[in-house]
């Protein structure tokens, strides 16, 4: 890509910018949380997450709300990230911000936010793609994976295993065939009766429950991919034909019914997750998204990294649901790679990469 911001920078190189050290702003909005970040030298020095509790009452987010919830947020956010950082903007060498995928409206408002400052401060942009900046939110904290490495991406958009040979050479070795994990997390709790999102919910009653009390389906999918769609249909089901015969049976048995359900949607990621080691005899495997904040996934993955000799990585909690920190690390490395964007980069709701 080219280097528009070159011939104006304040220095020769990019790499110079105020000084030795590379300093990032990054700004995430491409769903229900508005984050900004500062990197510097790859090290987070803030990480600003502005959640909106204005979608709970509708079971779901919805777009125009998030939008204006973006537009009031964004300022205050980006200042306490700068604070937190002990920044100023004119030292920041680079802004970047989530490109793809999401939805529009949230998407414009961090990417109009992220071009004016880039703008006004005469400093270079760089487009981010939301999924890539999932995988190497890996890349954040030591113990950082070596490269090559695998990574399951589970968040509510999307559920994939990615291969990743270098910050900048991932590929899509598997993905859903229908829901994304989160979104099965949220579905399933919804027919539980419980509140959006419901996927942490299930977590926690989880948490409190017998996971072998209940037994749901596998799909067999050959391949990599994953299915959803069998789990939520037998779940409907399952509550249906309890419900009939106990109208109490679902306040009665939460917790052993979301550890049971929160088992199979465990086992469906990580017995594909272990055949794509088995295929490509990668034995770094890390996870990523907001599904990797769960603690049943955390454990089961853990374990069986221990049984298969992998070596295994969970971003800290904070790293895994949406945020801008994930932003910044890839930022960097595309700052690294002169990998920059004029100020006409389009966004995108859907963008394969
Ligand atoms: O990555 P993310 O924050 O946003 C997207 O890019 O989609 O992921 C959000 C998803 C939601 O579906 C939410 O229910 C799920 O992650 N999630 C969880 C947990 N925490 C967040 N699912 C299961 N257990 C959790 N602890
Ligand atoms: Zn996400």
């Amino acid at each position: 890509m080219s280097t528009p911001f070159k011939e104006n920078y304040n220095s020769s190189s990019p790499f110079s910018g105020t000084g030795s050290a590379i300093t990032i702003l990054a700004i995430e909005s491409s769903c229900d949380e508005t984050s900004a970040a500062v990197c510097r030298d790859g090290k987070i020095l803030s990480n600003i997450i502005a959640g909106q509790k204005v979608h709970e009452q509708y079971g779901g987010v919805v777009p125009e709300l998030a939008s204006r919830a973006h537009i009031q947020n964004i300022i205050p956010v980006v200042t306490s990230a700068m604070q937190t950082a002990g920044c100023e903007l004119q030292t920041v060498d680079c802004i970047a911000f989530t490109q793809s995928p999401g939805l529009i409206g949230s998407l414009l408002v961090g990417a109009q936010f992220a071009k004016s400052l880039a703008l006004s401060l005469n400093k270079p942009l760089i487009a981010v793609h939301h999924m890539q900046a999932h995988v190497l939110a890996n890349l954040i904290d030591d113990p950082r994976p070596a490269f090559p490495f695998l990574c399951l991406t589970v968040s509510g958009g999307h559920t994939q295993i990615v291969k990743c040979d270098s910050p900048y050479q991932l590929t899509v070795i598997g993905e859903t065939m229908d829901d994304a994990a989160g979104e099965a997390f949220d579905k399933s709790a919804k027919l539980l009766g419980l509140p959006y999102p419901g996927g942490p919910l299930i977590d926690t009653y989880a948490s409190k429950g017998n996971a072998s009390r209940f037994s749901f389906p596998e799909p067999q999918i050959p391949g990599l991919d994953f299915s959803f769609s069998g789990l939520k249909t037998a779940i409907l089901y399952f509550i249906r034909d309890n419900e009939q015969k106990d109208s109490n049976f679902l306040r009665n048995n939460i917790n052993d019914i979301c550890a049971s359900i929160q088992k199979r949607s465990v086992s469906i990621l990580l017995n594909n997750l272990k055949r794509a080691a088995e295929e490509t005899g990668i034995t770094e495997i890390c996870v990523a998204g907001g599904v990797s904040a769960n603690s049943g996934l955390r454990t089961s993955l853990t374990e069986m990294g221990m049984r298969n000799g992998w070596k295994t990585y969970i971003p800290a909690f904070q790293y895994c649901t949406d945020n801008a920190a994930m932003i910044a690390i890839t930022g960097y490395y595309k700052f690294l790679n002169e990998e920059f964007d004029e100020l006409d980069v389009k966004i995108s709701a859907r963008s394969e990469w």
